[in-house]
């Protein structure tokens, strides 16, 4: 394939029309005898994705984990869609779920993978991040970067011929959310129409289940410090698709009647630690303990995408309590994201 060939790339399909100009989820990429290979997608945010295409990652999910069926983590899925795939897994941040999960993942369904991180890559030392994309595309057929701002993962995606799936940036965490949302339905059946109330920082995890409400269509409070405010595109998104979204001071308040109750870290990794006093400070109000979940009804969820910081955002009574489903959901990060790819690869 010439590289003009390489850069005339035809862009098809359901163009998502917003302001934001890297949109484009589906395309084709001409190969070498000038016929086009089938479409992929990228997967970069919950919002960008469909909702009836969410639904069938989370449909594929569910099938693969009760394919499994409790055989030993190593032993390769029978259909091992991934064979002959190599999959770069790009770390530009620190990681235990993410790193292992995709890894784990990609293995079982019999393909490779390619743990980088930033640093260690011409990436971290001036190379273009559109260079990287062109150049890794023609060693791999799946990138999973996480990064800082999410512009390095759109600028990734529009020069990759090959799919990005997001694995974390400052904005957004979807693969976390997409195992949240299988999480919660395998307890407690269908998340629409549900409340789910988010306690403490307004960040990236946030933004996702905002999306997340939009697309699956639940209700969401946010509980916080003003300060700390979520991105109100990312509420906007949620109110525009007719879910209730509102945004309360008082915890207590907002968690009554929740049917899940949700928090994170209060300092992210993109935060800076200076700022860590101020922000204990404001958010210990909104820790997340027995006394705060009794205000949710008798049977609601308890979630953390982890790593929690155990008697800060939330006490270990609570983690451990009998609301919490954090290692389900740590486990469904597995799960789901093996249907991501298989989605990505149109597999
Ligand atoms: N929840 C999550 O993404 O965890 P890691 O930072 O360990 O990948
Ligand atoms: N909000 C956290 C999530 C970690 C998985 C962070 O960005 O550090």
């Amino acid at each position: 394939m010439t590289s003009s060939t390489k850069q005339s790339r035809v862009w098809i399909g359901r163009l998502q029309v917003s302001h934001e100009p890297f949109q484009l989820r589906y395309y084709q990429v001409p190969v070498a005898d000038g016929s086009e290979s089938k479409a992929m997608n990228h997967f970069l945010d919950i919002h960008k994705t469909q909702t009836d295409e969410l639904r069938t990652i989370l449909s594929s999910a569910n099938e693969m984990k009760s394919r499994r069926n409790g055989q030993p983590k190593g032993m390769p899925d029978q259909d091992a869609p991934l064979a002959g795939r190599i999959v770069a897994l790009i770390f530009e941040k620190p990681s235990t779920r993410t790193r292992v999960s995709f890894d784990v993942g990609v293995r079982q369904m019999g393909g490779q993978t390619l743990v980088l991180t930033g640093s260690e890559m011409q990436l971290g030392h001036g190379e273009t991040i559109a260079d990287t994309a062109r150049v890794l595309s023609r060693y791999v057929d799946l990138i999973m970067i996480r990064t800082f701002d999410e512009e390095a993962l759109l600028e990734l995606a529009e020069h990759a011929s090959v799919p990005v799936i997001n694995g974390l940036t400052n904005q957004s965490h979807p693969c976390q959310i997409m195992a949240d949302v299988m999480t919660f339905e395998e307890h407690r059946g269908p998340i629409t129409g549900k409340k789910v109330v988010w306690c403490g920082d307004g960040n990236n995890v946030f933004s996702s289940f905002a999306h997340a409400a939009g697309q699956f269509g639940f209700d969401l409070t946010f509980t916080g410090p003003e300060t700390l405010d979520p991105d109100p595109k990312a509420l906007a998104f949620a109110r525009d698709k007719g879910v209730n979204v509102e945004i309360l001071r008082n915890p207590q308040e907002a968690v009554t009647g929740a049917d899940l109750v949700v928090t994170d870290t209060w300092i992210s990794m993109h935060d800076s630690q200076t700022a860590k006093e101020r922000r204990h400070n404001q958010l210990r109000p909104y820790q997340v303990n027995d006394a705060l979940m009794a205000h949710a009804k008798d049977d609601s969820l308890f979630m953390h995408c982890l790593p929690a910081h155990r008697e800060e955002e939330a006490t270990s009574a609570v983690m451990d309590g009998k609301h919490s489903v954090i290692f389900d959901e740590a486990e469904n990060r597995l799960h789901v994201q093996k249907a991501i790819m298989r989605w990505c690869l149109g597999l």
